[in-house]
């Protein structure tokens, strides 16, 4: 009787347990499998992955945007893959990247781009705060001489000063470039630069080559797969400890200057370089104690000076480091430059940016020099601010969207022998003019696109030609040229060799 007893009131509480177990899982597969299913059928094409971690075990330790642009190969112009926790859509005809760049619904950054989540700088930000930061900097850029004439004479200056530097023997030519660089973005935030010999400038350049050479740009998906998962291209949490503290030497070195301005007090609203400038708005925006969230904060301002200070040298030197290295390579290049420096410049006069118009050999061969190096083979993340379109795929909200831009550099459909170093490819009516096709757009588009981009094209421009204007460079004895390339979120020379600047005179070599 009890046996019974007991036998029906377990057999009652297991058909509880059942049904509790059938509900869980149907509430289950409700909530999260039907919806999953559903976002991955609607997403673009794309490889497999395995649960938790996605697609993250099978791309690369080095060179990730190899494999990016690998998949693109099997999966086509517009392909969706899934990175720890992550969709990442990729585009990768100019087709789609095109319509892309003018996508206003594409224009965030991943939420957790930055290292230092409380204080993004304004690469790293999204949204209204993104917005006001952005157009406050070109303002203020603008208004202490970033696009100006003023500029000009400025870069032209420092590159007076730096061209004797390379006659000393066998040198290595990117940390000089470096140096000098950094000093055109210097004078725009903070209204001066560094001499060469100065410590502080040699340590600046090693935080940047470290920082250069320890980030990546797929550090987003640290903390988006279990800590169990070792394979994935996560070496940068191992070097994380490497980076903040550069970051922190950079930041501490910001800290100064912006004391230093404050220091100085203001008498009015005159500014002449970032700081000021951020200094002037941070203080009115205390005052008028604004509702609308955004901050113009000192961390901020930290912030945005290292962003532009490492963003305006790293880039320009080492597209400077590779057109040289194709100067080397092809000699003959050097000479067409040389040939247009006599017939429109001469050897008695700074070049001035104007003289391009004149020099189409050259601005092809530094057009060149962008799609063959590739510099950013792949844009910085993108993220949908809500559910959006690239073409006919659909893109939810909150995916990542990255452009290939390494692919659209080595499209056959638009470029004749795309592997080759072809300047010629640029030339156009008789070799008098060189076009830049729209499809050629190493500082991406769209609202987002670079905002250093007219500086880079100054310092880029009177760079290379000052330098074939007074010297001729050959290879240290030694030396070998090499095209390799590395990777962490720029393809730089890999093993640049030592090289020695010989003086030209006044006459044509
Ligand atoms: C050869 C030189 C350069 C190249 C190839 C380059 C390329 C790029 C690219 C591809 C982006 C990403 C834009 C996007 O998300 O679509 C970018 C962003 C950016 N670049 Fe440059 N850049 C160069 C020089 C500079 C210089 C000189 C500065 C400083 C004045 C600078 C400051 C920035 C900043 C602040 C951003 C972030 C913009 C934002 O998120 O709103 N860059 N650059």
């Amino acid at each position: 009787m009890i046996l019974t007893t007991l036998l029906t009131s377990f057999s009652e509480t297991s058909q509880l347990v059942w049904n509790l177990v059938i509900g869980l899982i149907v509430f289950f597969i409700i909530t999260y499998v039907i919806p999953a299913i559903k976002k991955i059928s609607s997403l673009p094409p794309g490889p497999w992955g395995l649960p938790f971690v996605g697609y993250l075990p099978f791309i690369g330790k080095t060179d990730q945007y190899k494999d990016i642009n690998r998949l693109a190969k099997k999966y086509g112009p517009v392909y969706s893959v899934r990175l720890g926790k992550f969709d990442l859509i990729v585009v990768s005809d100019w087709k789609h990247v095109k319509e892309s760049f003018a996508n206003d619904d594409l224009l965030y950054r991943p939420e957790n781009f930055s290292s230092n989540p409380k204080s993004p700088s304004l690469l790293e930000m999204s949204g209204d705060s993104w917005k006001a930061h952005r157009r406050l900097s070109l303002h203020i850029l603008r208004d202490v001489g970033m696009g100006k004439s003023q500029l000009e004479m400025k870069v032209k200056q420092e590159i007076e000063n730096f061209l004797p530097t390379l006659n000393s023997g066998p040198i290595d030519l990117f940390p000089k470039l470096m140096s000098t660089v950094a000093n055109n973005i210097s004078n725009l935030l903070m209204g001066h630069g560094l001499e060469y010999d100065d410590p502080i400038s040699e340590k600046l350049n090693n935080v940047l080559l470290t920082l250069g050479e320890s980030s990546s740009l797929f550090h987003v998906f640290s903390g988006s797969v279990p800590k169990l998962v070792k394979d994935n291209p996560l070496e940068s949490e191992s070097k994380l400890p490497k980076i903040l503290k550069s970051l922190a030497e950079f930041a501490n070195y910001m800290e100064k200057e912006i004391e230093i301005h404050k220091s100085r007090g203001r008498r009015s609203q005159i500014f002449e370089d970032y700081i000021g400038g951020y200094l002037v708005e941070q203080e009115k925006s205390e005052k008028s104690k604004s509702t609308d969230g955004i901050q113009f904060n000192l961390e901020t301002l930290r912030q945005n000076l290292v962003t532009f200070y490492s963003a305006g040298t790293e880039t320009i030197s080492s597209t400077l480091t590779w057109a040289i290295l194709y100067l080397l390579k092809y000699p003959e290049y050097f000479d067409k430059i040389r040939e247009e420096i006599e017939k429109v410049i001469g050897y008695e006069r700074q070049p001035d940016y104007s003289d391009r118009i004149h020099m189409p050999w050259t601005m092809s061969f530094i057009y060149e020099t962008h799609r063959i190096a590739a510099l950013v083979p792949v844009n910085l993340f993108r993220r949908a601010a809500q559910d959006t379109n690239i073409g006919n795929y659909h893109v939810p909200k909150d995916s990542l969207v990255m452009f290939n831009f390494y692919a659209l550099n080595r499209d056959p459909l638009l470029w004749v022998n795309p592997e080759q170093f072809d300047p010629k490819r640029f030339l156009a009516e008789h070799e008098t003019k060189a076009v830049k096709p729209p499809f050629l757009v190493p500082f991406s588009g769209g609202r987002r696109n670079c905002p250093g981009e007219g500086l880079a094209n100054v310092e880029l421009f009177l760079y290379l030609v000052s330098i074939v204007q007074k010297y001729r460079i050959r290879l240290a004895p030694g030396s070998t040229i090499s095209l390799e390339t590395g990777y962490t979120t720029l393809r730089r020379p890999k093993n640049m060799p030592k090289l020695l600047f010989e003086p030209l005179d006044q006459q044509k070599d």
